[in-house]
């Protein structure tokens, strides 16, 4: 029956991270795959988390289904912390939100949503982007084209290439958007930026599909949803997946989101109706646990409050790995091509480090890296960090003797 099944190839974030787990070698730093790692390099469980997590279980109860649609007092605090408390949108009850199984299950919901009511449709996404962006919507049946993004020679934004691109794209086709901590590159739009965006999606009658997987990683969680909450506040047609796996810790609780934003209360009703019946189709509805330790987070004073510190302690810690191998580098090469490692933000930064570079890094020096060069900032701390530039050195350097190249 199963003679013909070729050999899954893996994936390349998450099979790296498998391989990563079974290393035998005691050194090993894992910068693959985008989870935070604390100071000593281990994973947190939040104080805001534990807490909610111990007043949980002096409640326990029986196990019901929850409705397909998800936990309804957590797709209204979801909505809330994407689209804030002032969004129109939102008081309106424009706005469809599920509860959805992390930012991937979102991404999926919505890509399956989107392939029956948009069949002619393709889909445009960042060039890099995140790896499995491609694979969801190709799965779902689209064709998945590129936009120019990241510029290579400048670490940073091709603004206007991105613009022409962006000009030419075919009405009521899918705009795949990072809405802060772009993954993989670190690289993001500025305010200004992102009107001009908006203002060619409006024209052109493009339909966003905003990845909102980092919220409070990049500035702030009002300032990292910019570009959702602008989009809405132009009356225009969206959707957002978002996610608590990072923000929260919560990976493993497989917690996020996916609000649609419609034009009327109906028309929202309708979309509700027909994500569940695509929630349903796939896995029937979705688990609890996750979503009532975030509920209860949010909808606490005290825990919210303190589960934003911990988040902006996070941020700051990354902020500081960024800087230390910054400087650790320095020190090796004079000139200014890494400062690409303190402008890019989030959990990620893109080396430019080649794939052959990568594996050496890996092979020799245990050091994993996401094969396309990015690596995971937040999987730095300060026992491993020097190791780590002192590796990505010895690589570029043994390179530099042998093709007289730059950095
Ligand atoms: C990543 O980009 O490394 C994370 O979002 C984990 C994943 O599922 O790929």
């Amino acid at each position: 029956m199963f003679e013909h099944v070729e050999a899954f190839p893996g994936d390349p974030i998450l099979s790296l991270n498998e391989d990563f787990q079974v290393d035998p070698r005691a050194n090993k730093v894992n910068l693959s795959i985008g989870m935070y790692f604390d100071a000593h390099g281990n994973l947190p469980l939040m104080a805001a988390v534990r807490d909610a997590e111990n007043a949980l279980a002096s409640e326990i109860k029986a196990h019901p289904y929850l409705p397909m649609s998800g936990l309804p007092s957590y797709r209204d605090t979801v909505q809330q912390l994407v689209f804030g408390n002032a969004c129109g949108a939102r008081t309106q009850r424009l706005i469809a939100t599920l509860q959805t199984l992390g930012g991937s299950g979102a991404l999926k919901v919505g890509a399956d949503f989107l392939r029956r009511i948009f069949p002619d449709a393709q889909v445009w996404i960042s060039d890099p982007s995140w790896e499995n962006h491609r694979v969801v919507f190709e799965r779902a049946g689209f064709t998945v084209n590129t936009y120019p993004y990241y510029s290579s020679t400048t670490g940073g934004l091709c603004f206007d290439e991105m613009l022409h691109a962006l000009r030419a794209i075919p009405q009521r086709h899918i705009l795949l958007l990072h809405a802060c901590c772009h993954n993989p590159t670190g690289v993001d739009l500025d305010r200004n930026q992102w009107r001009e965006v908006i203002l060619i999606i409006a024209k052109n009658k493009l339909l966003p599909f905003v990845d909102l997987a980092y919220q409070g990683f990049g500035v702030d969680l009002d300032d990292d949803a910019f570009a959702v909450r602008e989009l809405t506040a132009h009356g225009l047609s969206c959707l957002v997946a978002n996610s608590f796996s990072k923000n929260f810790s919560l990976y493993g609780e497989r917690c996020g989101g996916l609000s649609v934003v419609c034009q009327s209360t109906n028309e929202a009703s309708r979309v509700l109706g027909q994500l569940t019946g695509v929630v349903r189709a796939n896995y029937s509805n979705p688990p609890t646990y996750g979503a009532k330790i975030v509920h209860r987070v949010l909808c606490t004073p005290a825990l919210r409050a303190l589960w934003q510190s911990e988040l902006a302690a996070m941020c700051k810690r990354i902020s500081a790995m960024r800087h230390l191998i910054y400087q650790r580098l320095r020190s090796y090469f004079a000139d200014d091509k890494l400062s690409h490692y303190i402008r890019q933000r989030g959990m990620f930064t893109y080396t430019g480090l080649s794939a052959e570079q990568v594996n050496r890094l890996r092979i020799e020096h245990g050091v994993y890296l996401v094969r396309s060069g990015r690596m995971c900032i937040a999987g730095l701390n300060e026992q491993n960090v020097i190791v780590v530039a002192d590796a990505i050195a010895n690589v570029l350097l043994d390179r530099k003797k042998s093709k007289s190249s730059q950095i």
